[in-house]
């Protein structure tokens, strides 16, 4: 039987160290000012957040998204000992594409030096839930024979598209830059636990207004109209989020879609190592764990020095703990995810 393997994993983040406290001085040109530009305080971001620091790219126009999926692919390539050329799918998952279209994946395949060779290039857009969806494209298309080797890679440049005023404070303290990749390829085994065993997605469409980012009104001529100078309008160009509802909703989507990823293979948390959760708040995650009953030993977090990285939080955060010597090849994960859409779902996998 064919199953998908974890051949390499790799993640990224920019040099530049944004502490809770840096930022409320920070205009949207992230320049340093006297006075503070928010009104937030370390103290109010720690203990409704958990992050105390996040990553920036520098503010000098000189990286794009494309380029952190780049350092990130890179690495997993590195880690899999594999090259560039041997890629026949690239999977992006952004909210923060380099441009409207096309997708960022063509950008990435062009800096890895793969264009024109017959390699599929997918963007998707499922925002912090995109790890989960696109293990579960990459696991379908490797099982079905359609690719060999799918790069799976969630980045994100956050830092340049917020509201850096007291008017965006809910969001802005809580995101930041960087990416994670890993490669995929099959193994041929009779073994059920090996590998990728376990995906799900799922979809509520009628939370979409809770957390979005409109800029383009495709619906209305011309589809951008808005005066950039005029502050209530230009409110169209920031992510606008109802935080609380965000909040319930990420707590009950990843609860049960972290029990039903249990209920569906037979296991409990003896035979998992790891839950890896999606990193959007520290109190969201503590939430997950106490409800659905998790050991809280094997759970990992990232958020309190990289804040929410979106579609990179899981592969980042493996990578890091792997760092750390903690995570191990072979450990089995149960990661469970939430974001805007809503969407949100559950994977266990083989690092
Ligand atoms: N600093 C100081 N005060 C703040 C800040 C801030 N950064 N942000 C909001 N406040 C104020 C509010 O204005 C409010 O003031 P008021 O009482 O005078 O009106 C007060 O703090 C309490 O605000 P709440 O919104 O009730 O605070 P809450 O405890 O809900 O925390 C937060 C807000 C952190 C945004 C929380 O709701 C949250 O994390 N929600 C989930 C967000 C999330 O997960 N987003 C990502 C989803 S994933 C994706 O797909 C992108």
């Amino acid at each position: 039987m064919i199953r998908t393997k974890l051949l390499g994993l790799g993640s990224y983040v920019p040099d530049r160290v944004v502490t809770n406290d840096d930022l409320r001085f920070l205009n949207d040109q992230h320049i340093r000012q006297e006075q503070p530009v928010i009104e937030t305080n370390d103290q109010w971001i720690q203990q409704r957040t958990g992050i105390r620091s996040r990553r920036y790219v520098p503010a000098d126009g000189s990286v794009n998204t494309s380029d952190l999926a780049l350092a990130a692919a890179q690495r997993a390539l590195d880690d899999a000992g594999a090259k560039a050329e041997d890629i026949d799918c690239i999977i992006l998952g952004t909210l923060s594409p380099d441009m409207h279209f096309p997708g960022t994946a063509v950008f990435l395949q062009k800096k890895l030096g793969i264009s024109g060779r017959n390699c599929a290039c997918f963007d998707i857009r499922q925002q912090c839930s995109a790890f989960v969806y696109a293990l579960q494209m990459a696991d379908a298309f490797i099982r079905a024979g359609t690719y060999r080797r799918i790069l799976l890679v969630g980045a994100e440049l956050h830092s340049h598209s917020m509201d850096f005023s007291t008017r965006g404070r809910d969001v802005v303290v809580l995101f930041g830059d960087g990416a994670g990749a890993m490669l995929l390829g099959p193994t041929e085994t009779e073994d059920e636990r090996e590998g990728v065993l376990y995906t799900a997605a799922y979809a509520d469409g009628s939370g979409a207004m809770d957390l979005y980012l409109h800029i383009f009104n495709i619906a209305h001529r011309p589809y951008i109209d808005y005066n950039a100078l005029d502050r209530e309008q230009n409110q169209v160009i920031f992510p606008q989020m109802d935080g609380k509802r965000v909040f319930l909703h990420a707590v009950r989507g990843m609860v049960m879609a972290a029990h039903a990823a249990l209920a569906k293979t037979n296991m409990t948390w003896d035979d998992i190592q790891w839950f890896v959760p999606h990193q959007a708040n520290l109190r969201i995650n503590e939430k997950v764990v106490e409800v659905a009953k998790i050991p809280p030993e094997k759970v990992l977090n990232t958020i309190e020095w990289y804040g929410n990285t979106t579609a990179a939080t899981i592969p980042l955060t493996i990578d890091y703990w792997r760092q750390q010597g903690k995570v191990k090849k072979g450990d089995r994960v149960l990661s469970a995810v939430f974001g805007s859409g809503y969407t949100w779902g559950a994977a266990i996998f083989q690092v």
